[in-house]
Parts: structure tokens; C-alpha cells; sequence
């Protein structure tokens, strides 16, 4: 088995259903269920006896050392995290807690179930540490994309936590030589992503006729990535890649904010379109997110070269996929959207208005 904590959040979820589609192994799934934690993401593998979902919080030590000792996973893929940056502005204290304070009681589990290991379990174990580009900091127009050896220089609350996280990772390999694996990937999207990113939040407001919020001149750039492809790539780190080393994850796909919006404006307009004018008329300017990262962009030649590993979809494919599927599951939106998420909703406009 693998042991898996995150995986009813957004990449997850579509990692342990995919893995789960594909590979004759079971997923220990352990997690939290934030507000961003969903079950009805998982609800086709009720009843499946190789996906064990366990409530649980990875800074509660007990829960982890009971959960390694019995099931003896070969394998760690770290997902869990507070993954967003405004609710981080608003409130950094849960994202020390569970990024910091987290992985680090996940790292001391996993070292002391390591260590008990008879020697070829021990060499073949991994810990895969699901990372984020935005630890590397922000880009000026005319630089290079990340690669794995830019510095690290976190800007907002998240990144900093997500960075501490990959410094505690990357020590537990030097010092006690733990098999871990960190990975860097740029935005996400697709199918189960909660609506208070970018991309599931313009279409679920455009289809209820709300504001479409573009922060700022909307002139940021963000290098977008599927999540499938994204999750193909985590099992190809996992596979192949050697451990103390990181990987960048990202396809090419540099789009501004307003780019993005536009597109899928103009997606609903063809699929489903207004009764008069176009989704663009939502489009609303707000202000500015404190501390704004002005661009991300993802070199991941390396996995491509070490690891063989290229994404299936462009942009374009991915961004039509993601709108249909939401159009296809607004039941999963709305059951998605309570009323934890129409408060943050109206604090986050009222910061902005
Ligand atoms: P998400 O917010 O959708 O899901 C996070 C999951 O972690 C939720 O199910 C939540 O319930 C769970 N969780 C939170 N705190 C927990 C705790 N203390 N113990 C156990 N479970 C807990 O996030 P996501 O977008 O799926 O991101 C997953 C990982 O991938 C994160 O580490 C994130 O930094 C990283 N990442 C995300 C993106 C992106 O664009 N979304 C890009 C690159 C990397
Ligand atoms: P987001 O999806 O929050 O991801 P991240 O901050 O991790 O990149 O935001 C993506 C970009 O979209 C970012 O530049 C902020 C911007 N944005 C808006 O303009 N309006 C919004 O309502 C949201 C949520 C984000």
C-alpha cells in the first residue's frame, strides 16, 4: 500500500483516483477534512476495500504511528497543506500549523517507521513531498522560469509555510537519510478543484451571474497545468526519481490573469450561453492582493529528460475539459460551496471592494 495524506482535497483526490484506475495497489487516505477536504470527491470508491479513508490530522503524531504500524506502506505521498494564498493573508496561523507543524510530526513518523524497516523495505521506501513553484518567489517578465536550484524566496504567508516544509524535507534526507522526493508544480486545475482558486471560481460565479473578481491590472502570469498531468507526474517521481533529489512539474503554459478569464468566458459563451451579452461583461476590477506574486513560470526539463515524463494536455484541451466537467457536476459545486465557503466569499469582496 501507499499511505496518502490530502486525498480529499483537490490534487489528491484526482491523484488516489487515478492511481486507483490504474494501479493494482491500495491508498491509506489520511485527512483532515478542512473546508477544502471533500468526500463526495472519493464517493465512486465507497466500498472499494483498497482505498481505507481515515479522519485524520497530521500533526497528531499518534494517529500517523498507528496508521504506518498497521497498514506498512512502501510508500508516502504528502498532498495535505492549506493551499491558498489570500485565506494565508487572512489568516497565516493554520498554515504554520498544518504546513509547518505537519510535516514536520509526518517527517518524525515516517523516520521512526522507516528506521524499523527490515533493510531492502527501508531502500525501496519514499517520501514524496508535493511542493509548490511559489516557494522559488516571483519573476520579472524577462526572466528565466524556475528551475531547481533557483533560491528560494517565499513572498506570502503559504509559500513561506510550503518552503519551511521543504527545508524540514530536504533535512530529514541529509541528516537521518530519509528517501525523500520534492516536487515543484506550477498552478493546478481541473475536475474537484475547490471554488476559491481562480479557475473553478470564475465559472462557478459566471454560471450564478456574480462579479468575475480579476485582482489588480490582471496582467499576473501563472503557469497552468492539468491536474492529471500533474498526478502523472507524482507517480513518475515516485517510480523513478532518486531520492534527495527535486523535480519541477509544469507544461509551458504562461497565461495572464485576464487571458485566463477571458478564455473561459469565451468557453461559456459557446457551451452555454447567456440569454443576452457575454460572460466578459462580469469581469470586474478589484483590488489588488497584498504581496502579489507578479509571475510564475516552470522549467521541468529535468523530469522530462531523467524521468521521461511530458503532459497529455495543452491549455486549451485542459481548460475545455475543466469547464464542462463543472458544468456537468454543479450538484459536486453546490454541495461544495457551504456556507463556510459564502462567508470567505464575502469577506474576501469586502477586503477588495
Ligand atoms: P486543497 O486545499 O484542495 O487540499 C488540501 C487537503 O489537505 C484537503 O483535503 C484538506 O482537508 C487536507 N488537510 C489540510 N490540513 C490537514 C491536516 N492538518 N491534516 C490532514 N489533512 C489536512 O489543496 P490542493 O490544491 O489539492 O494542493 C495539494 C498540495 O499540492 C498542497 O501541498 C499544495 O501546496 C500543492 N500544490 C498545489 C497546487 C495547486 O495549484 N493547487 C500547485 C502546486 C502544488
Ligand atoms: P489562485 O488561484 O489563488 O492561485 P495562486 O495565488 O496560488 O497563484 O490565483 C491565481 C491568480 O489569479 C493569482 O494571480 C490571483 C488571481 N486571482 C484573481 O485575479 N481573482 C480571484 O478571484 C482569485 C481567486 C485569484
Amino acid at each position: 500500500m501507499i499511505l496518502v495524506t490530502g486525498g480529499a482535497g483537490f490534487i489528491g483526490a484526482n491523484f488516489v483516483l487515478d492511481w486507483l484506475d490504474g494501479v493494482d495497489e491500495g491508498v491509506i487516505n489520511v485527512d483532515k477534512l478542512t473546508y477544502a477536504g471533500n468526500l463526495g470527491t472519493l464517493k465512486s470508491l465507497h466500498g472499494d476495500p483498497s482505498h481505507i479513508f481515515v479522519r485524520g490530522d497530521i500533526c497528531d503524531r499518534s494517529t500517523l504511528d498507528l496508521l504506518l504500524a498497521r497498514h506498512q506502506p512502501r510508500a508516502i505521498v504528502h498532498f495535505a497543506a492549506e493551499s491558498h494564498v489570500d485565506r494565508s493573508i487572512h489568516g497565516p496561523s493554520d498554515f504554520v500549523q498544518t504546513n509547518i507543524v505537519g510535516t514536520f510530526t509526518l517527517l518524525e513518523a515516517a523516520r521512526f517507521y522507516w528506521n524499523a524497516l527490515p533493510a531492502d523495505e527501508r531502500d525501496a521506501f519514499r517520501f514524496v513531498n508535493v511542493s509548490t513553484d511559489e516557494v522559488f518567489g516571483s519573476l520579472e517578465q524577462s526572466d528565466a522560469p524556475f528551475s531547481e536550484t533557483s533560491l528560494y524566496t517565499p513572498n506570502s504567508p503559504f509559500s513561506a509555510t510550503k518552503a519551511s516544509s521543504d527545508h524540514l524535507v530536504r533535512a530529514w534526507h541529509h541528516t537521518y537519510g530519509l528517501p525523500t522526493l520534492t516536487t515543484h508544480c506550477s498552478n493546478n486545475y481541473g475536475p474537484y478543484q475547490f471554488p476559491e482558486k481562480l479557475i473553478p471560481l470564475m465559472i462557478i460565479n459566471a454560471l450564478a451571474n456574480r462579479q468575475l473578481p480579476v485582482y489588480g491590472d490582471g496582467q499576473h502570469v501563472r503557469d497552468w497545468l492539468y491536474v492529471g498531468d500533474h498526478c502523472s507526474a507524482i507517480r513518475k517521481v515516485l517510480a523513478k526519481g532518486r531520492p534527495g533529489e527535486s523535480y519541477n512539474i509544469g507544461g509551458c503554459n504562461e497565461v495572464k490573469n485576464i487571458e485566463v478569464v477571458h478564455m473561459l468566458c469565451d468557453l461559456l459563451d459557446d457551451i452555454r450561453p447567456k440569454r443576452k451579452g457575454s460572460y466578459r461583461d462580469q469581469v470586474t476590477w478589484v483590488t489588488e492582493r497584498l504581496g502579489h506574486d507578479r509571475r510564475y513560470a516552470i522549467d521541468a526539463r529535468k523530469l522530462g529528460r531523467e524521468l521521461g515524463w511530458k503532459p497529455d494536455e495543452t491549455f486549451e484541451s485542459g481548460l475545455e475539459k475543466t469547464v464542462k466537467w463543472y458544468l456537468e457536476h454543479e450538484q459536486w459545486a453546490d454541495e461544495t460551496t457551504s456556507d463556510e465557503f459564502q462567508d470567505w466569499l464575502q469577506i474576501n469582496c469586502q477586503k477588495r471592494a
